[in-house]
């Protein structure tokens, strides 16, 4: 079988109730986050992958995805500053040509893994990958994990990283039967565990690489924690029968499924991203200074 890694699922069908009003018309993939709409960083991601599928899950944001990505043609002759002041194409499509868009729907939030099961037709037997753009990864670590696929010939490999021992509860816990190195063999996964019942602080996050092994797991993975279809408890399923190795992220996440982690997002990566001379970063100290000195808020 190939190793190689050439579609990407994007699960994105969930209802973002936590950030509502905001998702009520727009889907929690298309806000933007500094300049662009939270998905552009998962599918720049991909693509710097080698990816050239792009396989979306969802029931309203497929003609908003093609949009985005494809050549807009009521911009044609129309021109784009680019962010070192270069002058871009404003009709330009923003996936390399080679690169296919397709839009699957998932018909009911039934859960992650579900989510990622209704792509099992377009995904076929290849391997493939997972990427949850909520998951903002600064840099992002794709790449490493296809590579980490190939070489290890894995089963398959998730991102983590660590988190405080008193968040377990809000994550996919691994188990590496000790010290975790870059890449380490997953001895076991639960999902959501209590601080005392957690096997350690490593929690997975939104980047996967599976062969098409899953599916066939995930076809008869029942409702789990919070009576959704959990990938987590999939991937438990595949790591007792194959290899599933946990790569260990070292970057930034942002976490934009929530309002905090969005607004951190965009602050960041409009700093980060600011050329000399922006005004944004003084405007953001003097909206900080009025906020500590009004009274009644803390520091
Ligand atoms: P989340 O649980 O963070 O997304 O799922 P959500 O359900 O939209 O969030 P809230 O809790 O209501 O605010 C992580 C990823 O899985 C996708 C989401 O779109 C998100 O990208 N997902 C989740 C699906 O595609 N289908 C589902 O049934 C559930």
């Amino acid at each position: 079988m190939s190793r190689e890694v050439k579609r990407a699922v994007f699960p994105v069908a969930g209802l973002g109730t936590r950030m509502l009003p905001m998702t009520r018309a727009v889907s929690k993939e298309m806000l933007p986050v500094a300049d662009r709409p939270l998905v552009q960083y998962a599918v720049e991601e991909a693509v710097a992958a080698g990816i050239t599928e792009l396989v979306f899950v969802t029931d309203r944001s497929g003609p908003a995805l093609k949009a985005h990505f494809g050549r807009l043609a009521e911009l044609a002759g129309k021109t784009e500053i680019g962010p070192g002041g270069e002058r871009l194409d404003a009709a330009r499509a923003l996936v390399p040509a080679e690169v296919r868009l397709v839009v699957v729907p998932q018909g009911r939030p039934l859960g992650l893994g579900h989510a990622v099961w209704c792509a099992r037709e377009a995904v076929g037997d290849a391997p493939f990958a997972v990427v949850l753009p909520d998951d903002l990864m600064v840099p992002g670590c794709l790449a490493d994990l296809v590579e980490v696929f190939r070489s290890q010939r894995a089963a398959g490999v998730v991102a983590v990283e660590e988190v405080p021992h008193h968040d377990t509860a809000r994550y996919g816990i691994v188990d590496v039967g000790g010290a975790a190195g870059p890449v380490s063999p997953i001895v076991s996964l639960v999902e959501k565990p209590a601080p005392e019942d957690a096997p350690s602080n490593l929690a997975v996050v939104g980047r996967y690489v599976f062969d098409a092994s899953i599916m066939g797991i995930l076809e008869s993975t029942r409702p789990g924690a919070g009576g959704e279809i959990q990938l987590t408890d999939a991937i438990a399923g595949l790591a007792a029968s194959g290899a599933v190795y946990a790569s260990h992220f070292r970057g930034e996440r942002h976490d934009c499924g929530s309002r905090t982690g969005w607004l951190r997002a965009t602050v960041a990566l409009a700093l980060a991203g600011a050329p000399r001379g922006d005004p944004f970063p003084r405007e953001l100290e003097s909206l900080l200074e009025g906020w500590r000195s009004r009274a009644g808020y803390d520091r």
